[in-house]
């Protein structure tokens, strides 16, 4: 690896978790409207993501999706809705935006669309040349090729996808071929593996020059789901680093929902987990709402400078939960100045109300000065061999801490 891109986690938004099916070359262009005009722009969102649907589904019944799949020579061919992808390429990079598109190592991508399978060098090089900055890659119907079946009816062959267990070298060989020829086009192009965690892609994802890779199952706007992923990371993090990032998948905050778009269901202390957990954890940061329907309460959330920073160290570590107590889980995130982003994370049905003094464990020592990230504030300075500290943590809510230690004359 060592293609020097995605030094910090890419930052952007992706047309999955709003419009699913539903998405147009327009709603892209009025994402990166909207991506500018809300400000966000303004505090590092960057990438403009198309995910699946914007390739032709050769059985859709949808006619502005039903078409041919590739052109004579084998260039691939964006449905009806996707007149002009340099165009569009275009048109956000003029708004000082990135984009992105996405496709599938198998023959068809999740949704039944057209997928890479046997046109991997063609499509990198239609990709570069459109303008394209990054690719999310995802195995989907890949389970299929290995069958021998990537000819049978699209719907069957990923339904078989989902199967896991591969040994190491068939898990990683697409992945390999395309960041290969990624790697050959004259422009950079951040590359996503997308295969749900399975064979451990964490240990491996670097080694086949992906910057990001996700480490499970899609994520849902519910408690339950956020919660489970979060819990699931920490055997991931020490392979995160500058250029290689593990993805639990974007944010569910926002207007979200394919068609039937509702608020997202995580209640407001659940969104500060949500997105405190996210920076913890080096995540790449991808807004999964509808860009048009930002509330305040979303857009606090993804403004706040000093939690992005956390977001974006250089060191790029990832946190580790150090410490529980009961269903609180400490983590911790090493910073590259010398101080430590602390996330007090309450999963349980409880308010915590605690005083703690377990520095130790946190690897935390000496004076320190404690900032609130979320309130932008300096609560308090301590001395963490005698002091100790009210921590007063709402259910399922956070409280995302910086120690910063103080130099001592
Ligand atoms: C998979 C991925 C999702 C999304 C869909 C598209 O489920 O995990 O993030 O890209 O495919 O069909």
């Amino acid at each position: 690896c060592g293609n020097k891109i995605a030094l910090t986690p890419p930052m952007g938004w992706n047309s999955w978790n709003c419009f699913a099916g539903e998405v147009s070359a327009e709603k892209i262009k009025r994402a990166a409207d909207a991506m500018v005009k809300s400000g966000l722009v303004n505090h590092g969102w960057t990438y403009i993501n198309i995910d699946d649907f914007w390739q032709n589904n050769r059985d859709s019944k949808d006619p502005s999706l039903r078409g041919d799949l590739r052109d004579k020579d084998g260039n691939i061919v964006p449905n009806a809705r996707f007149d002009d992808m340099k165009a569009l390429a275009d048109y956000v990079h003029s708004l000082g935006l990135k984009i992105g598109l996405y496709s599938s190592p198998g023959p068809w991508s999740c949704g039944g669309c057209a997928g890479t399978y046997g046109y991997e060098q063609q499509d990198a090089e239609i990709y570069a040349k459109w303008g394209f900055d990054y690719l999310k890659y995802d195995w989907c119907s890949y389970g299929g090729v290995i069958d021998g079946m990537q000819d049978n009816d699209p719907y069957k062959v990923s339904s078989l996808s989902y199967k896991g267990g591969e040994d190491l070298e068939t898990a990683k060989k697409p992945f390999e071929i395309m960041g290969d020829y990624l790697a050959e086009q004259p422009r950079d192009i951040v590359y996503s593996l997308c295969q749900y965690g399975m064979s451990d892609v964490w240990k491996w994802g670097g080694s086949v020059q992906g910057n990001c890779w996700r480490t499970t199952n899609d994520i849902t706007d519910t408690w339950s789901s956020m919660s489970g992923i979060a819990l699931s990371q920490d055997k991931a993090a020490p392979y995160a680093k500058p250029g290689n990032w593990n993805d639990p998948d974007m944010l569910v905050i926002g207007t979200v929902g394919w068609g039937n778009s509702h608020p997202s269901k995580l209640k407001p202390d659940e969104q500060y987990m949500h997105m405190s957990l996210w920076s913890l954890f080096a995540a790449p940061l991808l807004i999964g709402c509808d860009m048009e329907k930002l509330d305040d309460f979303t857009l606090n959330l993804l403004t706040n400078d000093e939690v992005i920073a956390v977001n974006q160290d250089p060191l790029g570590k990832q946190a580790t939960c150090l410490q529980t107590i009961g269903d609180l889980r400490i983590y911790v995130k090493d910073l590259e100045d010398g101080s430590y982003a602390v996330g007090f994370c309450n999963f349980g049905l409880d308010i915590v109300d605690i005083s703690y003094k377990d520095f130790e464990k946190l690897g935390i020592s000496g004076r320190q000065t404690v900032r609130d990230l979320w309130r932008q504030k300096d609560i308090a300075g301590i001395d963490t061999q005698s002091d100790s500290f009210t921590l007063k943590v709402p259910v399922h809510g956070v409280l995302l801490y910086k120690f910063t230690p103080v130099n001592e004359m």
